[in-house]
């Protein structure tokens, strides 16, 4: 049984996380402060000990791994061939979006959304088209009108799915996929859908890939996995897209490969078949492990905070949490935070929709932790002047 409740020091390690001043907590980006499953470690030390760094192929057992672990933990059955090694999410999007639209093409997304899908729209000279999620104060649901006129416009070629979806916490259903690639088909859509977050759901929220949704949605699309989430192997650089339809495959690959970003580091495929053979026990254990903690957020808050609501939320470790009862405006919440307790989360806005009433909060880390930075929340909330004329009553 895994020790989850352990604590890392992960200070001075060059962490990105915890790049930050002695004394603040940082509870933002998307990485766990848990060591990965034991099987991987050993994985990599193994490796390491061979001492030669040489360059590096693709082995046959890293695409059985990828196969296995979505036809028997999520019921897709892929072929390999499908499968392309990349290295990471974020460069097989930026690359797929340079490689299935053109420059000045509008690429549609639903918000608010993982920030970075804003970066490698516009970065690439590519127009950012927002369908925003419709929020009912519990959880969100897309609005298909608005989707469908939005992907009708003609300079539209691309949907960037997340699925499940940073940071509103939802797990699309089969039903919801499979009108989104219904409407994409329709109007000539090409689908990027960033499953990354997909082995990190509540226990009765379903990941049902999008492209097994319907034999549409597996025509149209590209997918993006990884065990970078799951296993906290992002710096492992380690990622894969699966393209079930062979000339949008060809396209994509031939693009993966013109970028340079196809081709692994000693350790990226070595990680990924050690957590996707071996890790499996470990992830159960961390997925109660990560329930527990979602669930220690929400009776605080209802207790100790009920001014903040955190919406339902069926994936991910990052908490969505809606503060529109003080703020409209997350980004001088967070800085009053962070400058008041040293806590230091994700601002809302920045993910545009209707995050600029939000916090996002990461529940990855030890219970311990987690407490300190539920104690350090308080405090900021109570010491923050409400910035909404219609905010009362909440002290
Ligand atoms: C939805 C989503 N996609 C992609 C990434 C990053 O992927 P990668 O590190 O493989 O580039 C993240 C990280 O937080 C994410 O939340």
């Amino acid at each position: 049984m895994t020790n989850f409740d352990k604590t890392v020091n992960r200070r001075n390690t060059d962490s990105l996380k915890w790049n930050v001043d002695e004394g603040e907590l940082p509870m933002w980006v998307a990485d766990m402060d848990f060591p990965t499953a034991p099987c991987v470690t050993e994985a990599v030390v193994a490796k390491a000990k061979r001492g030669v760094f040489g360059y590096e192929e693709v082995p046959a057992r890293w695409f059985d791994a990828y196969v296995n672990w979505w036809k028997t933990r999520h019921g897709w059955e892929m072929n390999k061939n499908w499968l392309c090694f990349v290295t990471g999410v974020v460069p097989a999007i930026t690359s797929c979006v340079k490689s299935l639209s053109k420059e000045g093409d509008g690429v549609c997304v639903m918000t608010p959304v993982y920030d970075i899908f804003f970066h490698s729209i516009e970065n690439t000279g590519r127009k950012v088209v927002e369908s925003l999620l419709e929020y009912d104060g519990r959880t969100y649901r897309i609005d298909f009108d608005n989707l469908e006129r939005l992907l009708a416009l003609p300079n539209v070629s691309l949907l960037i799915l997340c699925n499940p979806h940073n940071p509103v916490g939802r797990v699309w259903s089969k039903e919801e996929l499979a009108r989104v690639g219904e409407l994409c088909a329709r109007h000539g859509v090409t689908v990027i859908s960033d499953e990354i977050h997909c082995d990190l759901t509540e226990p009765d929220a379903d990941y049902v890939p999008f492209a097994s949704a319907s034999p549409v949605c597996a025509e149209i699309s590209v997918t993006a996995i990884s065990a970078s989430k799951a296993f906290n192997l992002a710096g492992m650089q380690s990622a894969a897209v699966a393209v079930p339809d062979e000339k949008l495959r060809e396209k994509v690959v031939r693009h993966l490969n013109y970028d340079e970003v196809a081709e692994p580091n000693s350790f990226a495929c070595v990680a990924t078949v050690a957590a996707f053979t071996e890790g499996e026990q470990w992830l159960e254990e961390l997925r109660a492990y990560l329930s527990e903690n979602r669930k220690t957020v929400l009776r605080f808050l209802s207790e100790q905070l009920p001014q903040l609501k955190a919406v339902e939320q069926q994936a991910t470790y990052l908490l969505w949490v809606d503060c529109s009862a003080i703020t409209d405006d997350s980004q001088s919440l967070c800085n009053h935070i962070r400058h008041q307790t040293g806590l230091y989360l994700n601002c809302g806005a920045k993910y545009r929709g209707n995050g600029n009433s939000f916090v996002r909060i990461n529940v990855a880390c030890p219970r311990a932790t987690l407490n300190d930075g539920l104690q350090r929340l308080r405090k900021g909330i109570l010491s923050f002047v409400p910035t909404k004329r219609e905010a009362v009553g909440w002290t």
